[in-house]
């Protein structure tokens, strides 16, 4: 297993919130680590958020429970249309998200979902963002074929996380949802906001000992967004703060653990319109393509200001192309591309 070097926290804390000289340097070294580990080539997760029903009401969230919103599901045939235009423009792997829905109806409509992309696209990769599902149900879908899991820890402050969650979302389930998903075999996926009400570098420096310790596959962390309006939790953070953290994080998290995959957030765009051009600078080498038809994407708005709102599956995917050639790296979207550090971890490679 390729093990990064190691920091300590206070000089990680220090380093999540640098600029200048010292950021350059960061970003140099976090980029010659990723093209000596994981190579140029950037990775495509083709993105279907097929459904915003949601039984969490997380107080950040743009589709929580509490939030007065058109809901809706996706047909199966809607979901496999949308997948089908990913594969046919040469993409191998696949996001299915939505928000937590565990009831009995949802579970099977979710297996047949499953069942149906792997049946008609052989070969192509299958991830799963879904939320906290029981034991059963991520059993089930694992033997189905899904291949990689993501559950964000969101933060790994309990505390923190205990003032941004209801009382029926206690962290300690969350951390245990986690290892079930790693103890099934999954390709395991977490990650965090940067830049939340209450935060500071110190909590965001354990956010990157709690994912080396965990020993995760892939990582998705991005800034957050504060909901404008009263409802709106405030950041202590300015945008170009956060996007500098963000920026840091993706980093350090590179140089900490070499051989992950870690996605340029697509939050990012919402603070800076090449925001993942810079974080593919950085060290991140997966790029997730929005792939919902045009139509649902307003209703998905976790955040303020997300991105390609007014667009389709063809516009996502080219315009990624382009943004990737123009960070000076290999588009690679037929690639799978399984975390190697997935593969060494269970010695598949
Ligand atoms: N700002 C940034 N990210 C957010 N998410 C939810 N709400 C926000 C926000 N206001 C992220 C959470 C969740 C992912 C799907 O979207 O981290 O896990």
């Amino acid at each position: 297993m390729e093990r990064g070097i190691s920091i300590s926290e206070n000089k990680l804390a220090d380093l999540i919130s640098s600029a200048g000289e010292t950021q350059a340097e960061l970003f140099k070294k976090a980029h010659d680590t990723r093209i000596k580990h994981v190579s140029e080539r950037v990775y495509y997760r083709g993105l279907i958020e097929f459904s915003n029903i949601c039984r969490n009401d997380c107080c950040y969230c743009g589709i929580r429970k509490s939030k007065d919103i058109p809901r809706y599901r996706m047909s199966p045939s809607e979901i496999l249309e949308a997948a089908e235009i990913a594969v046919n423009a040469g993409v191998s792997s696949l996001v299915l998200q939505s928000g937590e829905n565990n009831s009995k109806e949802n579970e099977e409509f979710i297996l047949k979902v499953v069942k149906d992309i792997l049946d008609s696209f052989p070969g192509i990769s299958l991830t799963l963002s879904l939320g906290e599902l029981t034991d059963d149900t991520l059993e089930k879908l694992y033997s189905l074929g899904a291949e990689r899991y993501l559950l964000r820890i969101e933060t790994s402050d309990p505390e923190l996380y205990g003032k941004l969650h209801p009382a029926e979302m206690p962290y300690d389930k969350r951390v245990g949802r986690l290892e079930k998903i790693r103890s099934i075999g999954y390709q395991t996926g977490t990650g965090v906001m940067i830049g939340l009400p209450f935060q500071t570098p110190e909590s965001l420096a354990e956010d990157l000992t709690f994912m080396r310790d965990f020993d995760v596959d892939m990582v998705g962390m991005g800034p957050y967004i504060p909901e404008e309006g009263p409802s709106g939790l405030e950041s202590r953070y300015s945008a170009e703060e956060r996007l500098n953290m963000t920026l840091n994080m993706t980093a350090l998290l590179r140089i900490l653990m070499p051989d992950i995959n870690i996605v340029a957030a697509t939050a990012l765009q919402a603070i800076e319109p090449f925001g993942r051009e810079m974080a593919l600078r950085a060290g991140a080498n997966v790029i997730m393509p929005l792939i919902t038809p045009g139509k649902y994407r307003e209703y998905y708005s976790l955040y303020d200001g997300k991105p390609c709102a007014g667009e389709e599956a063809q516009d996502c995917l080219k315009c990624i192309t382009g943004r990737i050639r123009s960070a000076g790296l290999s588009p690679a979207p037929e690639e799978k591309g399984d975390s190697l550090h997935f593969q060494k971890r269970t010695k598949r490679f």
